[in-house]
């Protein structure tokens, strides 16, 4: 499939846009400073099943980081569940949720088997998705407003 250029400087903080890329969708997000804060802790890791992205195929070397995107604000993700397929649903709300673990930061639920992720894509441990979502291969433009992806 050939590489999809998305024009991204005009995703605001909590914004969330969904392309096509290969027959996927493709998440682009522009993470606020409170949602990044959510995701660095121990305590937040130790839910996780793979915090550091240590499993192979899912994370691309630049992404092996806690925001596992190339800059922190911006995640891109394959919007694809881990587990059989299903595609899970941002929940940006915060605090407790029926089905959710108790400190949710937000992040994303899939609605068949009940996995969650949190704002990185990584997957909480207790449900049945073993990995986390993909990241898919993805530059920025030298000017940094656009992102191929591909
Ligand atoms: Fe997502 Fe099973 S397909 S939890």
């Amino acid at each position: 499939g050939a590489p999809v250029e998305v024009e991204v400087a005009s995703i605001g903080p909590g914004e969330m846009r969904t392309v096509e890329w290969r027959g996927k969708p493709v998440w682009i997000m522009h993470r606020t400073k409170a949602q990044l804060e959510g995701l660095v802790s121990k305590k937040h890791d130790a839910e996780l099943a793979d915090p550091n992205s240590d499993r192979p195929g899912y994370t691309p070397e630049y992404a092996k980081n806690e925001y596992r995107s190339r800059t922190p604000e911006l995640f891109v993700a394959v919007g694809i569940c881990t587990h059989l397929g299903c595609s899970p649903s941002p929940v940006f709300a915060t605090g407790a949720q029926p089905g959710l673990p108790s400190d949710w930061a937000g992040g994303f639920f899939c609605p068949c088997h009940g996995s969650t992720f949190d704002l990185s894509g990584r997957v909480y441990s207790n449900k049945p998705a073993p990995d986390n979502l993909e990241v898919p291969p993805y530059t920025f433009s030298a000017d940094g407003t656009r992102i191929t992806i591909g």
